[in-house]
């Protein structure tokens, strides 16, 4: 990705109007690669128009399969799928590895590049490999490809050492074509895999959760349907905090899931920011001074990691000291130096983040990912005086419009 652009941040100081939520980013690119694993049409509804899925759908093209956009609808019909997945976009995204299940899934073998990702520490994916190899599959790991190949299928008990969002994808959309069952032990259940496992139901797989177990049995041949994809939960959860860091705000989230929302509107609410449901919509009301918490991350229901660099700014106001623990990935910690810059009192010891009470001085300082970026953004719109964030491209990989929904709702922001 090349990334050159900044973004000039200045404090703003009241919030108002409404945001709407897109469609979810890691929802949307499972469902993308599920819908190879037909040869009929497949429609999805309700698509972010972010970098990453727009990546994943020119990657998706280059394998010979036809796709159509049109606003937040994609058409895909993979009735061509190539095997040998080499195009260098593949290393810019994680969703692309997603592409594994679903080509297997169809076809006997497989070569694909090292998918990419966000810079959030280290992040293996021995347990995607280790599935394949458990269902009857020979995988060979080359300097920068993995070389797949099927020997025997094998239906097998699937066991997660740690819940893994992205392994358990990865095992739905191989099995999916497989006739015996295959069971998934210590599954990740976020709503995002919901989202893939209602739409592999349309396509014709039997799917049965059971308390910590997935049970699959594949079909032969999958159908063309039409599936929506669920709001982005994550983003909603992006301006619940930036609009609660803002004394006095009120902005309007609609389209927000608040039913997956239910720890992230607690941890809000503990914070001292007002929220509440009116009509569906919901409501965001800066604090009247914001509070300490002692925050443990964890898989959902659990409050999501991929909050955590945001709701870190925002404890930044705090009156006295906060912890942050995450035990998913302990090392997505590189927005710390950069709010050191903006003179926040703020380390990491043994894996947790505290956070000291302190008033932050604007700075230049570098997005280091997708979350950092928007993290950055609250950092500069609670600080007096003007803030420079470069590299602010990472930002466009998950969000929609961001640019556009900030300003709408009274964030300073240009884009130098
Ligand atoms: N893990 C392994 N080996 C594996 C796979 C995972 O050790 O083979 C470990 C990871 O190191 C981590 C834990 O298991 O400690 C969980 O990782 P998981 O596989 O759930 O994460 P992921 O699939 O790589 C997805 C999202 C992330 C999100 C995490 C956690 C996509 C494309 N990415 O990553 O999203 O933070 O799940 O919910 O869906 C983001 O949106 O900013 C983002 C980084």
């Amino acid at each position: 990705m090349v990334k050159f652009m900044i973004l000039k941040v200045s404090k703003s100081s009241v919030l108002s109007g409404d945001v709407y939520i897109s469609g979810s980013k890691n929802a949307a690119m499972p469902c993308i690669c599920a819908a190879l694993l037909t040869k009929q049409k497949v429609i999805l509804k309700n698509v972010p128009d972010i970098m990453d899925v727009n990546n994943l759908l020119t990657i998706i093209k280059k394998q010979g399969v036809r796709v159509k956009k049109k606003d937040d609808i994609v058409i895909i019909q993979a009735k061509r799928l190539k095997t040998r997945v080499l195009s260098d976009l593949v290393e810019t995204l994680r969703g692309s590895y997603y592409l594994m299940g679903s080509i297997l899934s169809r076809k006997n073998k497989l070569k694909i590049k090292y998918p990419g990702g966000c810079n959030i520490g280290s992040r293996p994916i021995d347990y995607h490999l280790k599935a394949f190899q458990e269902l009857g599959f020979n995988v060979i790991e080359e300097e920068n490809k993995i070389v797949i190949r099927e020997m025997t299928r094998t239906s097998k008990d699937i066991t997660f050492p740690k819940i893994s969002l992205g392994a358990t994808i990865n095992v739905l959309l191989l099995s999916s074509t497989f006739l015996k069952e295959v069971k998934i032990t210590n599954p990740s259940l976020e709503p995002e895999v919901l989202c893939l496992i209602d739409m592999l139901k349309k396509m014709g797989v039997s799917i049965d959760i059971l308390d910590k177990q997935i049970i699959i049995k594949g079909a032969r041949k999958l159908k063309g349907i039409t599936h929506s994809i669920i709001y982005d939960r994550i983003e909603a959860g992006s301006y619940i905090y930036l609009a609660g860091a803002i004394q006095k705000s009120k902005v309007c989230i609609h389209n927000a899931p608040i039913e997956h929302l239910q720890t992230v509107i607690m941890v809000a609410r503990k914070m001292g920011i007002i929220v509440y449901k009116k009509d569906n919509i919901l409501v965001v009301e800066g604090n009247k001074g914001i509070k300490k918490i002692n925050l443990l991350i964890g898989e959902y229901p659990f409050f999501p990691t991929d909050l955590q660099q945001i709701i870190t700014v925002v404890l930044t106001k705090a009156k006295s000291s906060s912890t942050i623990e995450d035990p998913i990935f302990p090392n997505r910690i590189l927005h710390l130096k950069e709010l050191k810059k903006m003179n926040a009192f703020i380390y990491e010891q043994n894996q947790v983040i505290h956070i000291k009470p302190c008033i932050l001085s604007p700075g230049i300082i570098y997005a280091t990912d997708l979350r950092c970026a928007f993290a950055l953004i609250v950092a500069g719109a609670i600080t007096q005086g003007t803030t420079y964030i470069k590299n602010i491209d990472y930002l466009f990989r998950g969000y929609e419009e961001p640019i556009k929904k900030l300003r709408y709702i009274g964030v300073n922001v240009e884009i130098l």
